[in-house]
């Protein structure tokens, strides 16, 4: 009896999780090929599953939470880091900001608007949009430590390197990313967040 009851209890969890699907981390889902353990999902794909919160590791071995994952599209959105209210720096900047691993299968999606604060004047020479009019100056005024800085904001396409959102000390010292910002948007509808797209597994 209790061999059967055991040999359906088996059957209802292999049926319950497509092959090799990981199991929740709290209450997100983590479809495959995303791994949290080296027994489930591809472990190219690697996340972390820390106390029921999903995260992912940058190539500085950094930890981003994980905001939301769409498998369909194969993309999800983390945190960008805090920027320390105190001296609009942020909390990744001695890593020089978010980097991720040239070989990792994730990149940086292209409707992600990096928006950089406190830069110093050479940044002007970029073609980046500094301009009065430029949306990072609607969240400099929300105050962030960062209120009447130099920023600029710029739309993370093709042109851009998919692996990293760069910052530096004596460059711009903090950034935060708006996933599809729309034109004349308040910041109050803003979707905070760096999007990442990965491949799918061969
Ligand atoms: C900067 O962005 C604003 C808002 O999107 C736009 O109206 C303006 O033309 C841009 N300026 C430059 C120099 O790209
Ligand atoms: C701006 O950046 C400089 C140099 O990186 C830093 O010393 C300063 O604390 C930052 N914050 C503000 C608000 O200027
Ligand atoms: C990022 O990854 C996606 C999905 O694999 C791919 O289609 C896209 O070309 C990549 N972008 C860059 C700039 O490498």
């Amino acid at each position: 009896m209790a061999i059967v009851l055991l040999f359906f209890t088996l059957l209802s969890l292999t049926n319950a999780l497509p092959p090799n699907e990981c199991p929740k981390c709290g209450t997100m889902e983590v479809p495959y090929p995303l791994s949290t353990s080296q027994t489930c999902g591809n472990p190219n794909y690697k996340l972390i599953c820390n106390n029921g919160i999903l995260q992912f590791p940058s190539a500085d071995n950094l930890v981003y939470k994980i905001l939301s994952i769409n498998p369909t599209t194969m993309t999800l959105i983390i945190e960008p880091s805090h920027i320390n209210q105190n001296n609009c720096q942020s909390s990744d900047l001695g890593s020089n900001g978010f980097r991720i691993d040239e070989t990792s299968p994730f990149n940086i999606s292209k409707r992600n608007t990096v928006m950089l604060f406190n830069c110093s004047n050479n940044i002007l020479l970029s073609p980046l949009n500094c301009s009065s009019t430029s949306p990072c100056r609607q969240f400099e005024d929300q105050a962030y430590g960062c209120e009447n800085t130099l920023c600029c904001s710029y739309l993370k396409d093709s042109s851009m390197t998919s692996h990293r959102i760069r910052i530096r000390a004596g460059g711009c010292s903090a950034y935060t990313s708006v996933v599809d910002l729309k034109p004349k948007e308040s910041v109050d509808a803003w979707n905070f967040g760096i999007e990442l797209q990965w491949m799918p597994p061969n």
